[in-house]
């Protein structure tokens, strides 16, 4: 096979990436970047100053996708003022209809490409610049081949970076496109993703999150998830583990136990709940009851780990009971934080099939009672945290202003006299508090 690296080393070209979704996506992105600077090119400082546009997507509801097209259409006006070289990648164009209206009405994008062949970027680029070719070529799932051969050497934070751990996802819940775009779940060889964690340690990052759809069921030689944290929490410079995310039908009591005791592990744990209601829970293929989600998010709290959650609203058939039932956990559980969504149909779903759809007017009436229940509680967890001292990790290197994060995953501002870098470790006593951050000054 034909060395493409090789052959578009001498072009010396600059590129731009958007990315939308997940962390998934993120990752994704920085991996493609890395293989780009691998063969000298470089990073553009905008869409419109670069030789090659990259799109990375998200079909995850509705809107992610809208917000691909309005900024798509931007580019096909750029299109006609200059030349450049745009593909489209990431999780839309893994759906077969999806990537054939981007063949057929959408052809000014020169490539487009799946979520399991981002590896082979040079290999497209290199087609459209000395071919003249237009790419069409979309991976099945996430058949990647070892995927530790992908440099990388750029990462959005000097100090902090995600490792996949697994990739594709088996749960099937009803409304989920992900597993239909992304594949069949395949846990990483444990010696890889630690010899992942290992370079990057020496590469100055501090704080790692493991990524999967379902890091809970996390398989690799044999060992799970809580072994797996075990082996990361011995490696020399990293001083933060995060994960994400966790399904709660997973969640062990020896995972608990590992969070709680391991202190490199923060203690915040992303735990979608999706719906409170039992009847809705199965519906969606969930596979845990209220009860359980309830027991499982007080053995946390008692833990002294924070909890935090996706909530969809206005699922087909979703009644005013089943929706209390989710106010209900709401108030029980008091999440530390909340992604709240309403419904989106995703074509190729089980739930897509169903008729018994809620009107929108009801499903924006209990969007907005349910982040009217979720923000007080969030404002009144901070609110405790005010006179405290927390030690936080710095993420942005600024005039005497910083953001950082709190082992527990809390947004903190703080001003300090001194200069701090990302990744640094600073005590900081909180004085004020918001429903979204909390704010104090470095001791
Ligand atoms: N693997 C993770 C995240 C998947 S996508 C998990 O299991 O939770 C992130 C969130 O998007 C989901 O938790 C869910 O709350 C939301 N989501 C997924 N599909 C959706 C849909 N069709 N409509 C609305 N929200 C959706
Ligand atoms: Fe989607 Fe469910 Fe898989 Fe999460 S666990 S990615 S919500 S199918
Ligand atoms: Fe979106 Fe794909 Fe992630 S659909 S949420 S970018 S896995």
């Amino acid at each position: 096979m034909k060395d493409y690296r090789a052959l578009l080393a001498g072009k010396n070209l600059s590129y731009f990436i958007k990315t939308y979704g997940c962390q998934m996506n993120e990752r994704d992105s920085e991996k493609m970047a890395g293989l780009l600077e691998q063969i000298g090119f470089s990073a553009a400082q905008s869409a419109e100053s670069a030789d090659i546009v990259i799109y990375n997507t998200c079909c995850v509801r509705e809107s992610a996708e809208d917000k691909v097209f309005g900024h798509l259409s931007r580019e096909k006006s750029a299109k006609a003022q200059r030349q450049f070289i745009l593909a489209i990648g990431g999780c839309m164009p893994q759906q077969a209809e999806m990537a054939e209206l981007l063949r057929e009405k959408h052809k000014y994008a020169d490539i487009v490409f799946g979520t399991g062949n981002r590896h082979r970027l040079p290999e497209f680029l290199w087609r459209v610049i000395e071919n003249g070719e237009r790419v069409i070529d979309i991976s099945e799932g996430e058949n990647l081949p070892e995927i530790t051969d992908i440099p990388v050497t750029t990462r959005e934070f000097p100090h902090k970076a995600g490792v996949n751990i697994m990739y594709g996802c088996d749960n099937f819940c009803s409304f989920c496109i992900v597993p239909h775009v992304r594949g069949r779940e395949k846990s990483r060889a444990v010696a890889d993703i630690l010899a992942e964690i290992r370079a990057l340690a020496e590469d100055g990052v501090r704080e790692i999150m493991l990524l999967g759809q379902n890091v809970n069921s996390y398989a690799g030689d044999s060992s799970g998830f809580p072994e797996l944290l075990r082996l990361a929490h011995e490696i020399d410079g990293i001083r933060r583990i995060r994960f994400m995310t966790s399904h709660p039908k997973d969640f062990s009591d020896e995972l608990i136990s590992a969070v709680k005791k391991l202190p490199k592990v923060c203690k915040h744990v992303h735990l979608p709940l999706q719906s409170g209601s039992t009847r809705v829970l199965a519906d969606m293929n969930r596979r845990y009851t209220k009860e359980e989600y309830l027991v499982l998010a007080e053995k946390l709290h008692t833990a002294g780990i924070a909890v935090t959650t996706d909530i969809i609203v206005g699922y087909p058939g979703e009644t005013d009971s089943d929706f209390e039932d989710t106010l209900d956990v709401v108030r029980r559980v008091k999440f530390a934080g909340a992604f709240t969504f309403i419904y989106s149909k995703r074509s190729g779903t089980p739930a897509a099939e169903r008729t018994d759809l809620i009107p929108r007017k009801v499903a924006n009436e209990r969007f907005d009672r349910l982040t009217a229940a979720l923000y007080p509680i969030m404002t009144a967890r901070n609110e405790a945290k005010i006179g405290r001292a927390i030690e936080v990790m710095t993420e942005s290197a600024g005039e005497y202003q910083y953001k950082a994060r709190s082992d527990d995953n809390t947004l903190v501002h703080f001003s300090a006299e001194a200069a701090f870098s990302p990744g640094d470790i600073v005590p900081v006593k909180i004085e004020t508090a918001k429903t979204f951050y909390v704010s104090g000054r470095a001791l």
